[in-house]
C-alpha cells in the first residue's frame, strides 16, 4: 500500500530561498520538488551533479526556480562553498534543509570499522554542524530563517545494527536542539526531524546487506507500510514555513507510528 493523495500546493513556501543537501534522491530529491512547487526558489546539493541536474531541469520545466551545487559532506570546505553559492546566487536564504547521509555497513559494535565511524562522523554529524554554522551567518543577515536537519528513528532508542549511524543520528539530535536554544533571539527556527522506515535507496541499501530488514521495518510501523518521501518532506516544509513560526527545538517522527 503506498501514499497516493495529491495534495495541492498553497505557496506555503512562497518568496523563500531553501538550500536542500541530499537533494539528488530520496527525501531531498522530493522536498526539493515540493519545496519549489510550494513557491520557493531551491538550491540542490549532493555529489551526483547529473542528477541534481536533471530534478532541477525538471523543476523549472515546471515554471520553478532551481540550482545545483555539487557538494561532498565528508568536505567542510566544500559545504561552505555551497552555502557561497547559494549567498552569490540569490543574496540571502531563508530555509536551509540539512538532509543528506549516507548509511553505514551494517553490523554490531564490535566489528563496526574505523572508516565507517569516521565517515559516520564526518558526513551524518560534523557537516551539519558545519552547515548550520555557514547557513545560520547568511540567514542572520536578513532577519533569521528557518532550518531543519533530518535525523533518525534509529537516534531514539539503542541502536545494535547500525550503531556509527545512530549515534551520529543522536549527536545530531544534540545540536539542533543547542542551535535552536542558541540562535533563537537571532530569529532562526531550528529543528529535526527522525523518519522512520522510507522508501529510497537508503533502505534499498540496507536490504541488499541484510535480506528481511524491510519486511521487518514495516511490520513495527502502525500505519502498515514505510513512508514515500514526498510524505517526509511536506513535514520539513510545514517546519520551513512561516505557520511553524512558534516551533523551534523540536524534534518531529515522521515514522508512521513506529516510535510510539
Ligand atoms: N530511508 C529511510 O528509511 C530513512 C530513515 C531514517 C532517516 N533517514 C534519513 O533521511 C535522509 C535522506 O535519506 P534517503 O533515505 O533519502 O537516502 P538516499 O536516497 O540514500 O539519499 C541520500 C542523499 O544524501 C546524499 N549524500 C550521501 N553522502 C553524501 C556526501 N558525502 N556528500 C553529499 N551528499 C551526500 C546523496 O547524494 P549523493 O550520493 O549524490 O552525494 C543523496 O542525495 C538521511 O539523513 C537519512 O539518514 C532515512
Amino acid at each position: 500500500m503506498t501514499n497516493t493523495v495529491d495534495i495541492a500546493p498553497i505557496g506555503l513556501l512562497s518568496g523563500k530561498v531553501v538550500f536542500i543537501t541530499g537533494a539528488s534522491r530520496g527525501i531531498g530529491a522530493a522536498a526539493a520538488r515540493l519545496f519549489a512547487a510550494e513557491g520557493a526558489a531551491v538550491v540542490l546539493a549532493a555529489r551526483s551533479t547529473e542528477a541534481l541536474q536533471k530534478i532541477v531541469t525538471e523543476i523549472r520545466a515546471e515554471g520553478g526556480v532551481a540550482d545545483a551545487v555539487t557538494l561532498d559532506l565528508a568536505d567542510r570546505a566544500s559545504i561552505r562553498a555551497a552555502v557561497d553559492r547559494v549567498e552569490e546566487l540569490h543574496g540571502r536564504l531563508d530555509g536551509a534543509f540539512n538532509n543528506g547521509a549516507a548509511i553505514q555497513q551494517p553490523g554490531p559494535l564490535d566489528t563496526t570499522s574505523d572508516e565507517d565511524i569516521d565517515q559516520q562522523f564526518a558526513v551524518n554529524f560534523r557537516s551539519h554542524w558545519t552547515a548550520m554554522t555557514a547557513e545560520a551567518a547568511l540567514m542572520r543577515r536578513n532577519g533569521g530563517g528557518a532550518i531543519v536537519n533530518t535525523s533518525s528513528i534509529g537516534s531514539r532508542r539503542a541502536n545494535p545494527a547500525l550503531p556509527a549511524y545512530g549515534a551520529m543520528k543522536r549527536a545530531l539530535n544534540s545540536i539542533t536542539e543547542t542551535a535552536a536554544v542558541s540562535w533563537g533571539r537571532d530569529g532562526i527556527r531550528v529543528n529535526g526531524i527522525t523518519p522512520g522506515g522510507t522508501a529510497t535507496e537508503m533502505m534499498k541499501a540496507w536490504e541488499a546487506d541484510t535480506p528481511g530488514i524491510i519486511e521487518r521495518v514495516t511490520a513495527a510501523i502502525p500505519l502498515g507500510r514505510m513512508a514515500e518521501p514526498h510524505e517526509t518532506a511536506q513535514v520539513a516544509a510545514w517546519l520551513l514555513s512561516d505557520r511553524a513560526s512558534m516551533v523551534t527545538g523540536a524534534i518531529v517522527p515522521v515514522d508512521g507510528g513506529a516510535g510510539a
